[in-house]
């Protein structure tokens, strides 16, 4: 049977422990350049209908650095659901490669790709989620903090899909998490109730930011306007006044809080260069991440760990 990795919640408390584990025994063989090569003679397809940095460029280098071969495969190269249905690009694809990554623009895009895919599928971002990103935040947070215990998240902008993967990650590990949102741009309301129904965290959605922050052990920002959404940036600006990540909004936590952003950010928009240049900005930690947790990730699918 493949395993795909398409939510945080396709893998159980018990897998995410071990993933992080891994994360941190990979980040140390790369950083002695160790001779590491599990996925030699493996090739990863690497579809891309959404622009991207970070995603790009530590998956391809991550695992050509374990040994194999990445493509990339831009949103010119395929054109998924455009030229070609995904159900055939699925089949196509995975009689060349190993494994897919695809960074699509519907989730059910990608729902649909892992069922007539043949390899495991890794979710780079949907509309819905971005659980890559997730598992390198926190893992992030468990190397700067030592440990996961009583951990307060505060999360501050839109209810998008980084809010998404933060529910599912709540249905695995337990936190307090709160969104701090205007109330037209709340996450998906049954992604919230089915997490406040496993009972495992505390979940709170909040309008007040300088409340919602108290005790913070983590800010997390995001854009406002999300790829797909960037014709409605200036009207969401205004909507969203008052959840820009400041100093003010740093040091209304009442204690040493740590800022994290998924990148790319837009800089003096939902946060400012004092804040994320700040000592307690750990972004590109955060950044760097990605490589470890998706060649952790990326082992466990395929069964290589
Ligand atoms: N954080 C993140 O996924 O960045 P990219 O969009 O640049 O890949
Ligand atoms: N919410 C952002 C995340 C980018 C990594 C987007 O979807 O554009």
């Amino acid at each position: 049977m493949k395993r795909d990795f398409l939510h945080i919640t396709d893998f159980t408390a018990d897998e995410i422990h071990e993933t992080f584990a891994l994360t941190k025994e990979i980040k140390a063989r790369f950083r002695k350049r160790e001779d590491y090569k599990p996925f030699k003679d493996h090739t990863m397809a690497m579809i891309f209908a959404k622009p991207s940095a970070r995603t790009r460029i530590s998956f391809e280098t991550g695992f050509v650095r374990m040994g194999g071969h990445a493509l990339f495969l831009g949103p010119s190269d395929i054109s998924i659901g455009k030229r070609e249905e995904t159900k055939d690009i699925a089949r196509v694809v995975s009689r060349y490669n190993d494994i897919i990554m695809a960074r699509l623009f519907s989730h059910d895009q990608i729902l649909k790709m892992a069922q007539f895919s043949s390899v495991p599928v890794i979710n780079g971002l949907t509309d819905y989620n971005h659980p890559c990103q997730i598992m390198a935040d926190m893992f992030t947070i468990l190397e700067h903090r030592g440990h996961l215990k009583d951990l307060k998240v505060v999360y501050i902008g839109d209810g998008n899909n980084i809010v998404h993967s933060w529910l599912r990650l709540a249905q695995r590990l337990p936190l307090h998490f709160v969104c701090a949102c205007p109330h037209d741009y709340q996450p998906d309301s049954k992604t919230f109730t089915e997490a406040q129904k496993v009972g495992l965290s505390e979940l709170e959605i909040s309008h007040d930011p300088m409340v919602a922050v108290k005790d913070a052990d983590i800010i997390y920002t995001d854009v406002w306007a999300s790829m797909g959404q960037k014709d409605e940036a200036m009207q969401r600006r205004e909507r969203f006044k008052g959840f820009q990540v400041n100093d003010a909004l740093m040091a209304a936590t009442g204690k040493k809080s740590l800022f994290m952003h998924c990148l790319p950010c837009e800089r003096g928009v939902e946060t400012i260069d004092s804040v994320i240049e700040s000592k307690a900005s750990i972004v590109f930690d955060e950044a760097e991440n990605r490589m470890h947790a998706q060649n952790a990730i990326l082992l466990k699918i395929c069964g290589k760990a």
